[in-house]
């Protein structure tokens, strides 16, 4: 039995400072739930001088972290510099010689997690990602392991915690885009690319992360529909409002036997839903299971403690664990190998949703009469419509529309329709509506 148990860690940045913290503080407390003494025995990181700010002198500073991943005295190799490049050379390095890896890197698993697992799988060792997806939140065992009895049926979360700080920002404290932005980055929530961040990138590499580990389907990144929040005017965000509902950037993910939806999306949500009062850079994940019904996870998605409570409990699973390989652990992504079945993702245009429509129109009569009859046609009922008060000498008018549900495809073909109307004075806007109740 091992007792001392050698943690290689790789990146001295947000999360790697804050693993390091979590290691040494906790250490008593890490002993009483595992009986092993957990360590830090080394640190890899190219700026040397930031890795002896971040590490006392018993721990051993490699500034080459292929060094870390070869050392023999090392037990678990843990991945916290991020992005797809070298970061993946190093985490097939560290399988490659036995080593058990922790990472929480969503890119990562998002893109290339398929082939990892595998490589795992071959070497008898584990790959844990819980940090990757929604920071300190522990949603993937919530999924993989606490509701493993049911059978997944949607789930939605707020997971990118830098655009929930824009979108609270700009709604409560009336801050530009820009601005709020810039204190995300400060506060080290951003990714090293905010891009990632505003246009749902980083919310749907976890979402896909979720997806498979609920349904049982290959990690599919690329079959993902994402938009941001850079597109997203204040505009919408009052009207919505006045409607009831608040906007969040969702990753939303349903299982329908034969498909999967598979999206990220600025979403209207009922402000009464718990989940729509989740503000600034907090997370959640609600879990729709067959039989629990619906469960929701709150907590912080980004930053370095949160993050590292969920590399350290990673790490303090294998250290309770170590021995078990093959099919005595976990399996890696929540189903047994020969089970993972493919899906269909629908294509954005099949999904049915409900949809906020922003029309911009010549304040003209008859404008609302030729709207509603387009709709007729094609025999789609309006629920909420909403002319908004146009100023002096303002000859257009937003008129905001809710639609009943529908497929996304013939609400396109609505929205064209409209747009050629000669009083249409600008493109739509078009948002999709989750109820987030069945
Ligand atoms: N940039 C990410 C966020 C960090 O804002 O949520 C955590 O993955």
């Amino acid at each position: 039995m091992q007792n001392k148990i050698n943690i290689g860690l790789i990146g001295a940045g947000t999360v790697g400072s804050g693993a390091y913290k979590v290691l040494k503080e906790n250490f008593a407390e890490i002993y009483r739930k595992t009986g092993k003494e957990i360590i830090v025995f080394a640190l890899a990181e190219k700026d040397t001088k930031r890795a002896k700010e971040v590490a006392d002198d018993k721990t051993l500073i490699f500034e080459d972290a292929f060094d870390l991943v070869k050392d023999k005295n090392i037990h678990i190799v843990v991945e916290l510099i991020g992005g797809t490049g070298i970061s993946k050379d190093l985490v097939e390095e560290a399988i490659k010689n036995n080593k058990h890896v922790v990472t929480a890197n969503k890119a990562l698993i998002a893109m290339h997690g398929e082939e990892l697992v595998n490589l795992a799988t071959k070497h008898n060792v584990n790959l844990c990602y819980e940090a990757a997806v929604a920071g300190g939140i522990p949603i993937v065992k919530a999924i993989r392991e606490g509701l493993a009895a049911n059978k997944i049926e949607w789930i939605a979360g707020i997971l990118n915690g830098t655009t929930n700080y824009i979108l609270t920002e700009m709604k409560e404290n009336n801050l530009s885009f820009d601005v709020a932005l810039k204190q995300a980055q400060e506060l080290g929530f951003a990714e090293a690319d905010p891009t990632f961040d505003i246009e749902g990138i980083d919310a749907a590499h976890k979402i896909t992360i979720l997806a498979s580990i609920a349904f049982g389907i290959p990690i599919n990144f690329k079959a993902t529909h994402i938009e941001g929040i850079s597109n997203l005017d204040q505009k919408d965000i009052i009207y919505a409002e006045e409607l009831g509902y608040k906007i969040k950037l969702l990753g939303i993910t349903k299982f329908n036997n034969d498909s999967v939806e598979l999206r990220v999306h600025p979403t209207l949500i009922p402000e009464k839903r718990l989940v729509a009062n989740v503000d600034g850079p907090m997370n959640a994940v609600l879990v729709q299971g067959d039989m629990v019904g619906p469960t929701l996870y709150y907590g912080a998605g980004a930053g370095a403690e949160p993050t590292a409570s969920a590399v350290v409990a990673d790490i303090i699973d294998l250290a309770r664990n170590l021995e078990l390989t093959g099919t005595n652990q976990i399996p890696i992504l929540g189903f047994i190998k020969d089970e993972i079945q493919t899906k269909k993702i629908l294509s954005i245009e099949d999904i049915t949703s409900e949809f906020y429509l922003r029309l911009s129109m010549k304040n003209e009569s008859g404008v609302l009469a030729k709207i509603t009859q387009i709709f007729a046609e094609h025999s789609i009922s309006i629920d909420a419509m909403v002319q908004k008060e146009i100023q002096e000498d303002d000859k257009v008018v937003d008129i905001i529309l809710v639609t009943s549900i529908m497929i996304e495809r013939d609400v396109n073909k609505i929205i064209n329709e409209i747009e050629v109307l000669p009083e249409s004075q600008n493109k739509a806007v078009k948002l999709r509506i989750e109820q987030l109740n069945r």
